[in-house]
């Protein structure tokens, strides 16, 4: 053992770390596998209130009187309201009529509660829009106010503005209010101010002005940004279990999603009846945030869009009988619909889908490239429902990619029985899911390193550390996560696509959890899980090194002293990621070889992701509590040579041929290094 060994573990002992593991050896004679752009990147699903609630910035609920259950639901209406259905938009046709309320001291209006509140910022604008006539003729005085109902001071309004309907045609009229002050949750109110005349009113809306990119009817700005602040290559939606549906009719259908906005017809959401422990009987889909928008935001953040469409199959959670699902002889609609989706993201202007998205302001085509068929299926029915879909976007579109699943599970029967499956309909990529405890990402470490090379690629779709008995988002799960992540860098020739699952969480409003992002009406927090992921986009890197400790990948195996590690090459940057797992502080040589002659290594930089917050995360008060450090790193690896000389003696002649360069790194309990060296 050298002298630098012995400080080192000198050192190492009075931190009080209980082992030298390695060295990390990382070959630089030649890249590995390129690591594709959609490498690393999002799902969205709407579960948990991610898009009305959510994503979508929309903040009245139910605001085209469309709830099946009671179209005034979200609604307090008051004076003379009534329910009519022969509105304007004929897939929303309900709209309220405000009657003249019969008595001059008496008020006809309604109340909006929102989403879990309506969100105030203060001094932020919120444009009120709705359609609106007088079915009589003359006009009518609307009055539209913020309020806080359980206000105890003089009134409990913070502003109001008036709006004058004067036409007998539905218009679409709207306004903008100034919010004085900030409240999570507010409520929408508004009268009918005038005496004498009735009016007519659709699609009642608010947003705040100032959202994602400026769009008018956009996305909530917090939300998109930390989407875009993931770098994401993939952009996986809209689901997820939605798209299968609680049943086919509720099943996510595209086509219902485009458009102009007040003729999306509603739709149930998949998880309003999914935990009766969690249950939100207000949990529906307007639409608002359709495949328009996902493909915009997709060019928006630079990710390649992923849709996932039915494969004629219901939720196989939720149903058992075969007769829930659409039979393989009848699939020719879900078929149609596949094609119709890949005309109106790429078709010209003057097919019929492609002109739909001109009109609707995308003239240029989205280059799409991928399409999943079926999200979580298993069993025989899927490859059989699968099948023709292959052999039609085959025929017709052959340019496309199309994804696969190997149903709920990471491993096991259905597993085993769907890859080949998959391989035999010539899937170009297989989506696995994998919702697994601790011990299952720290064994995991290797999954991919023995999978076929000649078959479908991997896209790892769904996944996220979930601990028996601690389902909640906290670093330790997010530090599993980016363990097991190096094997998927390692495998990058394989594993083409991950994404983390689910995305999006309000607090007041979640089924399932962990998430990635947390918000309520007015703040966001991204977790630990998101930092794990977006130091994984952001060190992506171009090629895979080859990265080994004792000639075997550094896969927290036995005697690697839960030590996991990857590397990759990008230009002249080189970014070696380390994960300790354990308890103790490891002090571990990094070692580069296959150096040129005259090439030279030097540190640069070091981002280290830790806490002693082992159990804990990021909240909406404390948002950074838990967020990756990061500082200049200028050590430069020293040869065998250079070594021996500090130690006083002459090099061995092996020691002095060498141009192995290593240097030592001491790695603290629980912590994600990624250390980024220039090579010249
Ligand atoms: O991400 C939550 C759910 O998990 C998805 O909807 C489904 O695909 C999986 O079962």
């Amino acid at each position: 053992m050298n002298i630098s060994r012995i400080l080192s573990l000198a050192a190492a002992f009075v931190l009080g770390a209980s082992a030298w593991a390695g060295p990390i050896e990382v070959s630089l004679a030649g890249k590995g596998a390129p690591i594709q752009p959609t490498m690393y990147g999002i799902f969205f699903e709407d579960i948990n209130f991610a898009a009305d609630g959510g994503l979508y910035a929309e903040l009245v609920k139910n605001r085209s009187f469309e709830f099946p259950q009671d179209a005034l639901q979200g609604w307090k209406a008051f004076g003379r309201v009534e329910v009519r259905d022969d509105g304007p938009f004929p897939r929303n046709p309900h709209y309220v009529r405000l009657h003249e309320p019969g008595h001059p001291h008496k008020w006809t209006g309604l109340d909006n509660e929102g989403f879990f509140g309506i969100g105030l910022q203060e001094g932020a604008t919120y444009r009120f829009s709705v359609w609106a006539r007088v079915p009589d003729g003359g006009s009518a005085t609307l009055r539209v106010k913020l309020i806080n109902p359980a206000s105890s001071g003089e009134k409990q309004y913070y502003t109001r503005e008036e709006i004058t309907v004067d036409s007998r045609e539905w218009k679409q009229y709207e306004l903008i209010l100034t919010a004085p002050q900030t409240d999570p949750k507010a409520t929408l109110r508004i009268f009918l101010q005038s005496r004498g005349t009735s009016v007519d009113l659709e699609h009642v809306s608010l947003f705040p002005t100032d959202t994602w990119m400026g769009r008018p009817g956009g996305l909530r700005k917090d939300l998109a940004q930390a989407l875009a602040d993931l770098h994401p290559g993939v952009f996986r939606f809209p689901g997820g279990c939605i798209v299968e549906g609680t049943d086919l009719a509720t099943r996510y259908n595209w086509k219902n999603t485009v458009g102009p906005v007040e003729n999306r017809p509603l739709n149930e959401n998949r998880w309003e009846y999914t935990f009766q422990n969690r249950f939100y009987p207000d949990y529906f889909q307007s639409g608002g945030l359709g495949f328009f928008e996902f493909f915009c935001l997709s060019e928006d953040i630079g990710a390649e869009p992923l849709p996932i469409l039915s494969c004629g199959l219901a939720c196989q959670f939720q149903n058992d009988s075969p007769d829930a699902h659409v039979s393989v002889s009848e699939l020719d609609p879900y078929i149609q619909d596949a094609l119709d989706l890949i005309e109106f993201a790429n078709g010209g202007t003057d097919t019929k889908w492609g002109a739909l998205r001109a009109e609707m302001g995308h003239p240029a085509p989205f280059h799409l490239k991928y399409i999943g068929i079926g999200n979580e299926q298993w069993g025989e029915e899927y490859p059989e429902h699968l099948e023709p879909f292959v052999k039609a976007l085959r025929a017709a579109h052959p340019e496309i990619r199309i994804v696969g699943s190997s149903g709920p599970d990471s491993e096991g029967a259905q597993f085993d029985y769907l890859w080949p499956q998959m391989r035999r309909l010539g899937a170009d990529l297989v989506d696995e899911h994998f919702y697994r405890p601790y011990e299952w990402f720290l064994s995991q470490g290797a999954r991919y390193d023995n999978y076929d090379r000649k078959g479908p690629k991997v896209f790892a779709g769904e996944y996220a550390c979930h601990a028996r008995g601690r389902k909640l988002n906290h670093f330790y799960a997010s530090l599993l996560e980016a363990a097991f992540m190096t094997g998927l860098e390692r495998n990058a020739d394989i594993v083409h696509m991950a994404t983390y699952a689910p995305l999006f969480a309000h607090v007041d409003g979640w089924q399932w959890r962990p998430d990635l992002i947390w918000y309520d009406n007015l703040r966001s927090m991204r977790t630990a899980s998101w930092h794990v992921q977006e130091l994984y986009s952001e060190f992506k890197g171009e090629n895979v090194l080859k990265t080994t400790m004792d000639g075997a990948s550094v896969s927290g195996a036995e005697g690697q002293e839960g030590i996991f590690a990857s590397s990759v090459i990008d230009g002249d940057r080189i970014y070696v990621k380390v994960v300790n797992t354990s308890a103790e502080l490891r002090v571990v040589p990094i070692r580069f070889t296959g150096l040129k002659k005259g090439q030279r290594i030097s540190g640069v930089e070091r981002v280290r992701f830790t806490t002693d917050k082992l159990y804990e995360d990021n909240t909406l008060d404390a948002p950074e509590q838990i967020a990756p450090v990061r500082s200049a790193f200028s050590a430069i690896p020293s040869t065998a040579a250079e070594r021996a000389a500090a130690e006083g003696r002459r090099p061995g002649p092996a020691e002095a041929r060498s141009r192995d360069r290593s240097l030592e790194v001491s790695l603290s309990p629980y912590t994600f290094d990624i250390y980024v060296f220039e090579l010249k």
